[in-house]
């Protein structure tokens, strides 16, 4: 019996050629692997699909709950938005991939894995070192990255090898999408100065064009996770989804963003995230309310560097795992509820509570109940501006003009 290799499968043209591919070039029989974390495929056909191209054997999952679980939450409860803009959907679905290919290969007694990456992005980065952190033993191959075939060749390829593939109108895109958010490149977006076309969008409606009326929405967490929307619980797909439709319906969570990539290019990126910017949004809100101005501070060094991780593909690594641990000890607290408003494309907070708020309104009010005693400031006020005043007096040149 031929070695196998367990080859991530999407059904496309690329993936179908790669069946065939792998059999001639490595000599390995192929099983393939398509899991569902939101990306909507339609397993039973794709399964049937894979057999058609010469698969051996054609496994699928639907992994939506544990994406969510144990990969979104990590980093929502983390606050990773890459370079302030991008809330890493594609970049967090990479690692589970890697890890669900590993246990696939293993169950199947394969030596080699393989996925469709190119060699000019950061997902072959992603599933590689996930791949080699978790099976270092597996061969990994990147028929894409070798084999160098335009799209017209691939066809041909398809068809001297009988391979059966459907000829849809290409996307003009290149699209990655899961339950986090949509990911699109490349075509006229390449050109940064040029403004999207409206077809890049399809989960978010145009802001011009969304609802006149705002819609307020309340979501409710324990704990950094979001477990309830306006009053009712949720399970954690559906809440996504829910959230997803209604952000999507007022057109908020579109982001055109020139990217820093981890192979050394800058790459215009246009992303939909409607239900991560609300919850991340949301989240942020909450935690401005229960958590110190120095845990805020140092949490928010640690979400920059969070993101980093994940974007750079080191999410099996020891820091993840340590920085995983911090984060989740900052979250004892983050419980209660945020209200915002959806209107036009924007999703702002207008509304927070909790049981462990530090907000005191005895503390803040200049209104009749005022518990600070304002006698205490002109004290506090001295020792704080001692070093400035000492400063002063004995180097006039370092304080300017003064
Ligand atoms: N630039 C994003 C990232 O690196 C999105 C990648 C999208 N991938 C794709 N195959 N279209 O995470």
């Amino acid at each position: 019996m031929a070695e196998r290799a367990v080859l991530a499968y999407s059904g496309g043209l690329d993936t179908s050629v790669a069946v065939k591919w792998i059999k001639e070039k490595y000599g390995y029989d192929v099983v393939t692997f398509t899991v569902d974390i939101g990306n909507v495929p339609n397993l039973e056909a794709i399964r049937q699909k894979a057999l058609d191209a010469g698969a051996v054997d054609a496994v699928v999952a639907d992994a939506r709950e544990q994406f969510i679980t144990d990969f979104v939450y990590p980093s929502l409860k983390a606050d990773a938005i890459y370079e302030g803009e991008y809330s890493l959907a594609t970049a967090i679905g990479r690692p589970l991939i890697a890890q669900l290919l590993v246990k696939v290969a293993r169950e199947k007694g394969a030596v080699a894995v393989s996925h469709g990456c190119t060699g000019k992005g950061n997902d072959q980065v992603r599933l590689d070192v996930g791949i080699g952190t978790l099976g270092p033993d597996l061969k990994i191959i990147a028929p894409a990255r070798e084999w160098g075939m335009t799209r017209e060749e691939l066809i041909q390829y398809a068809e001297q090898h009988s391979i059966p593939i459907s000829i849809t109108r290409k996307s003009p895109y290149s699209i990655d999408e899961n339950l986090w958010g949509r990911s699109i490149e490349t075509g006229v977006l390449e050109d940064p100065w040029v403004e999207p076309p409206s077809d890049v969008y399809v989960w978010t409606c145009d802001p011009a064009a969304a609802p006149e009326e705002p819609q307020y929405i309340e979501v409710e967490f324990e704990e950094g996770i979001p477990v309830a929307l306006d009053g009712v619980s949720l399970g954690t797909v559906q809440l996504i989804e829910m959230l997803h439709a209604a952000a999507g319906r007022h057109g908020v969570g579109r982001v055109d963003h020139i990217e820093n990539r981890l192979v050394g290019i800058k790459s215009r990126e246009i992303y939909e995230a409607p239900a991560a910017t609300v919850l991340l949004k949301a989240h942020i809100a909450l935690q401005n309310l229960v958590l110190t101005k120095d845990q805020l501070r140092f949490k928010a060094l640690v979400a920059t560097h969070y993101a980093d991780l994940i974007y750079n593909g080191l999410w099996f690594g020891g820091l993840r795992h340590n920085l995983a641990a911090y984060v989740d000890d900052t979250q004892k607290y983050v419980t209660g509820t945020v209200r915002l408003k959806l209107h036009k494309g924007t999703c702002s907070v207008v509304g927070r509570k909790s049981p462990y708020s530090l907000y005191d309104l005895s503390l803040a009010t200049y209104d009749k109940g005022d518990a600070f005693d304002q006698s205490d400031s002109p004290g506090f006020i001295r020792l704080w501006g001692l070093p400035s005043r000492l400063q002063a007096r004995q180097q006039r040149g370092t304080i300017g003009s003064g």
